[in-house]
């Protein structure tokens, strides 16, 4: 079992998933957990954090105060080392006798900290800047406390308990707005905490691969999409299983891009894994004929997926006489998290979008789920990757969405127009190599809008339709930023797409950040 020996009890904040990558960054390994979902394991947790959180302490409800106090007490008892950050701060201090008052203007966003006096033995500097967002502030430390940042305005910024092995933060030391964020961590896990690194990927490959059930003689399915994490799950059971043990199933829905298709393709010739591809495009863009609803679209696709799967898988096992005993999935941690946190973003907000990967299979094929990545976020993934030997280009590939192109030709879907997404998609990839910038971006997609727009093409009036350009900066695709592109580039991609595919006369560029605008159009 995956053990960590850094916990980080997450009280809401949007912030807290970052803790867990910057402590891992460091080299700790480290969980998230839910408040109501904390049990200390004295045999693996050597440091607690409590992170930030959309509460006041001073409006917390009895019930809410009993169980986080009871999860102090036992961190207190049992002596471990704690790190509290914005409402974890606040906690700490109101549970050890200090008072929280409401603040009249909250503070957000970067403020200047200052260090009081020289006693602090951490080697931070005299003065830096913080990334802050609350409301409450401390106004009287604890006994045996020390305040040892301060804002100009006065505000305390960070406590050092005397005794106890308690670090205290008013502002995020996680988000990269906070300077010396990682050294700070560091100062924690090292000078208050002391504990010793234990995280890297060659380590984490060996556990993981010791983890898994015995597979001797089983034979495993995977639903592969050649996205990365089914990819990396398949390639590292691959160093369990025979090539004819592990199956991998590509589905071919038709909206795939041509270099998808290229992908898959060099995959199924050169990564060693057992691929085999289904055409099922006509089956995908029969029943989505005439759809407009990009909800409805999204069902049928994922229904459609659900049922090709399964017809084939059965049909494998019909033909080989076998049975497959587990489905890999590629599941990530953060999908883990918000499936199990109640105060995740997954747990309180409403459907935006149903996300199709493989949803509803495990429970319609009754196959045991292998998960082996469920620990780790997307960068692990690819670091993982690295690790297996993968190629540099199969690993670090912008993300597609599994309902392919049909999020992105907006409306009902028709072959001349998926003729036009493809095309599109061609320019916009080959002039982002020639310009040097597919790494400059996390994501770049080309979207076909409902629209027609007039334009002159050799003498004639036209009236024609228009691409949307879209690439965003983002870290794992929660939010994200329009990228700022070069205007050569854009005219570069603008110029190609109006000469050289039929049906174009416009090309414009998404400025919009997600929230408001998600990533994909639909
Ligand atoms: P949105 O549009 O929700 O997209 O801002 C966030 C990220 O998720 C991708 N995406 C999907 N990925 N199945 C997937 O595997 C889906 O149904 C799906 N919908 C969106 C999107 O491309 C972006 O990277």
């Amino acid at each position: 079992m995956l053990k960590a020996q850094v916990c980080v009890i997450d009280f809401g904040s949007q912030y807290s998933q970052l803790l867990v990558r910057k402590t891992r960054e460091l080299g700790f390994s480290c969980e998230i957990t839910s408040p109501s979902s904390f049990s200390l394991d004295k045999s693996a947790h050597k440091a607690v954090i409590l992170s930030g959180g959309p509460d006041s302490v001073l409006k917390i409800s009895r019930e809410e105060k009993d169980l986080y106090f009871n999860i102090l007490d036992e961190l207190k008892e049992e002596k471990i080392p704690t790190l509290g950050v914005c409402f974890g701060f606040q906690l700490l201090s109101l549970y050890y006798g200090g008072v929280v008052e409401k603040g009249i203007f909250g503070e957000y966003g970067q403020t200047r900290v200052f260090k009081e006096k020289s006693e602090v033995a951490y080697t931070w500097p005299e003065s830096f800047d913080v990334w802050m967002s609350h409301f409450d502030h401390v106004v009287k430390i604890p006994k045996g406390t020390k305040s040892i940042l301060k804002t100009a305005g006065g505000v305390i910024a960070a406590l050092k308990f005397d005794d106890a092995n308690i670090l205290a933060l008013q502002f995020h030391p996680e988000v990269h707005h906070t300077a010396h964020g990682s050294e700070i961590l560091l100062s924690f896990y090292e000078e208050v905490a002391q504990i010793k690194k234990d995280w890297s990927i060659s380590n984490l490959q060996e556990t993981i691969l010791n983890d898994l059930p015995d597979l001797e003689g089983k034979k495993v399915l995977c639903a592969f999409s050649g996205g990365i994490d089914s990819f990396v799950a398949a390639a590292l059971l691959s160093k369990k299983l025979s090539k004819d043990d592990l199956y991998c199933i590509y589905i071919n829905n038709g909206l795939m891009r041509p270099q998808d298709e290229r992908h898959i393709e060099e995959l199924k010739r050169e990564s060693n894994l057992n691929i085999e591809i289904i055409d099922a495009s006509d089956r995908f863009l029969n029943g989505l004929e005439g759809v407009f609803d990009p909800e409805k679209k999204r069902k049928i696709i994922g229904k459609l997926f659900i049922d090709c799967f399964e017809e084939r898988s059965n049909e494998i096992e019909k033909e080989k006489n076998i049975n497959f005993h587990y489905l890999l999935q590629g599941t990530l941690y953060p999908d883990v998290i918000e499936s199990h946190s109640p105060h995740s973003s997954g747990g309180k907000s409403s459907t935006i979008k149903s996300h199709h990967n493989v949803g509803g299979l495990p429970e319609k094929m009754k196959l045991k789920l292998l998960e082996p990545l469920r620990f780790l976020f997307k960068d692990e993934v690819r670091l993982l990757g690295e690790n297996l030997g993968l190629h540099h280009h199969w690993i670090y590939r912008h993300p597609f969405p599994g309902p392919g192109l049909a999020v992105r030709i907006l409306g009902s879907i028709n072959r001349e127009d998926l003729e036009i997404a493809r095309l599109a998609d061609e320019v916009l990839f080959s002039e982002l190599k020639n310009h040097n910038l597919y790494q400059m971006t996390w994501q770049a997609l080309a979207v076909l809008l409902p629209i027609h727009s007039v334009g002159v093409k050799g003498d004639e009036r036209v009236y024609e339709k228009v691409i949307c350009i879209r690439a965003v900066s983002s870290v794992d695709g929660m939010t994200a930023d329009a990228t700022d592109f070069p205007s050569s580039f854009l005219k570069a991609v603008s110029s190609r797409m109006t000469a050289e595919i039929k049906g174009i006369v416009r090309v414009v560029y998404d400025l919009s950040s997600k929230p408001p605008a998600t990533i994909e159009w639909e």
